[in-house]
């Protein structure tokens, strides 16, 4: 089945307004890439000024709360960042799950905060290097995904991104044999849960992607696009990597 490709970007706690100025470019090298999709997640508080300032290019949420509103100070809703224009959120991201103890429960309330709200979401899994040496790393995926896929998954609105956390910030990939094995058995875990519905869902990688590297993660099978930090902050970086993306037979 042909899946459009994602390359999505997150920002992460890095940015402001000067720096919006990167989007123009970004927009426009989406603009020129028609087969596929691009996405940036920036702080909350860029959500607005990056939407209004380039209304084509899909602008999303780094987090949602799993709730729509109550007694949750300093937390953002999925509706409000939806108000400030935000198409889509991040949720899961492996930082928030060591830094905020978010766990599989709290990753699919999000995500189903997402859904209930008409915004998109990108559901992040992977597992550390300690988990990876011990043979674990696909057991601790799979064991993700089944804790944290919403109710209601489905491949118009769900992807998810596979990162070990290992790869993330550290300018280590993990090889291409080692993504498509386990881009393969997520896959397999969400043929489980959801059915066909499993072969329409994006499976992005995520992890040290530069524009050194990622031609060929994207020709890996099985990944249908990637989650891309450091090397989203410039266009200078994150352009040639949706032209790898939109450059792929
Ligand atoms: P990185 O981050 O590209 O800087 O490794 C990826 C991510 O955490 O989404």
């Amino acid at each position: 089945m042909a899946r459009r490709k994602l390359i999505a970007g997150n920002w992460k706690m890095n940015g402001n307004r000067a720096a919006l100025v990167e989007l123009d470019s970004i927009a426009a090298a989406a603009l020129a890439a028609p087969g596929i999709d691009v996405a940036i997640a920036v702080p909350a508080t860029l959500i607005a000024p990056a939407a209004s300032k380039v209304p084509d290019l899909s602008i999303g949420a780094e987090d949602v709360h799993q709730d729509d509103s109550g007694a949750h100070t300093g937390c953002i809703s999925a509706g409000m960042v939806k108000e400030a224009g935000a198409r889509f959120s991040i949720v899961g991201h492996s930082e928030r799950r060591a830094d905020q103890h978010e766990t599989d429960a709290d990753v699919k309330g999000k995500a189903e905060a997402a859904l209930r709200n008409h915004i998109a979401a990108i559901l992040c899994v992977g597992e550390t290097l300690a988990q990876r040496d011990a043979g674990e790393a696909e057991s601790v995926v799979t064991a993700q995904i089944a804790g944290s896929l919403p109710d209601g998954a489905a491949a118009g609105w769900l992807s998810i991104a596979y990162e070990p956390v290992w790869a993330i910030g550290t300018g280590r990939t993990a090889t291409c044999e080692d993504v498509a094995a386990m881009h393969n058995a997520i896959r397999a875990k969400l043929r489980e849960m959801i059915g066909t519905e499993a072969d329409a869902m994006r499976i992005l990688y995520g992890g040290s992607v530069t524009p050194d590297n990622a031609a060929m993660l994207l020709a890996t099978k099985d990944v249908d696009g990637a989650l891309v930090g450091g090397a989203s902050l410039t266009a200078a970086k994150f352009v040639p990597i949706i032209e790898a993306a939109r450059d792929q037979p």
